[in-house]
């Protein structure tokens, strides 16, 4: 199975790709990490991207469709994935589509978590990454065990460098403008499910497993 995810920053679609893929075998493929990796790896691509991920704008298409490319020909990807914050507008859309139709692996859904301006606001600036494990965490959200599990293992509840205040507004208005469209194109091509993204991640994911038939 083959899915996109569409969603606002901090709507979860990191979260409810991580348990997808730990429980239904789908390789999270996100473009936010791959990202991120190139930047600490300090790659001349990294460095072009960085410029971008700081102010809270899209990195270069180039850059982005290249990697995907890459990514969903590896032999991991053969029983699916999810595209985790990729395509983020209708350029990147339509290479999609036209890289899938080449490959032969149709996509299944397009799966949107709608959540609330004011959560997401929430969720973005509590958001910790556990140092050991990479599992998502939140210093609102999560129960203390969850977070404890994690810093009395050694580990530190790391906050993203893009996860300030002023890139958060930027990021939302470039979600809004550039992304947005691609709910009514996945519409349009009959593969869009719409899930409320808002309540308990199992509630969420039980609506997502659901809307995606698994
Ligand atoms: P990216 O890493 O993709 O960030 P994003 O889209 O802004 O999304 P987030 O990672 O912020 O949110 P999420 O929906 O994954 O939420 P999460 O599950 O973490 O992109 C970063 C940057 O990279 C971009 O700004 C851009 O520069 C660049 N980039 C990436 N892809 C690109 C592309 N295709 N083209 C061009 N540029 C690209 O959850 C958030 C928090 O909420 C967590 O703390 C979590 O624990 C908590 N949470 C989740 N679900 C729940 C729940 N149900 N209840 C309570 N808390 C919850």
């Amino acid at each position: 199975m083959r899915i996109v995810f569409l969603g606002a920053p901090g709507s979860g679609k990191g979260t409810q790709a991580q348990r997808l893929m730990a429980e239904q075998g789908l390789v999270q493929i996100s473009t936010g990490d791959l990202l991120r990796h190139a930047v600490a790896s300090g790659t001349a691509l990294g460095q072009r991207a960085k410029v971008a991920m700081d102010s809270g704008n899209l990195v270069s298409d180039d850059i982005v469709l290249g990697m995907i490319a890459e990514r969903v020909i590896q032999e991991d990807c053969n029983n699916g994935y999810i595209l985790d914050g990729f395509p983020r507008n209708l350029t990147q859309a339509e290479a999609l589509a036209a890289l899938l139709v080449d490959l032969g692996q149709p996509l299944d859904r397009a799966v949107l978590l709608n959540v609330d301006m004011d959560i997401l606001m929430k969720r973005i600036t509590g958001r910790r990454t556990c140092s050991l494990t990479g599992k998502l965490l939140n210093v609102y959200f999560s129960t203390q065990n969850d977070l404890d599990a994690c810093t009395n293992e050694g580990g530190e509840l790391i906050q993203r460098s893009d996860d300030n205040e002023e890139t958060i507004g930027n990021r939302l208005n470039v979600y809004r403008e550039q992304t947005e469209p691609l709910i009514k194109y996945y519409r349009n091509a009959g593969l869009l499910a719409t899930i409320d993204g808002e309540g308990q991640m199992d509630e969420v994911y039980a609506r997502l497993t659901a809307a995606v038939g698994l």
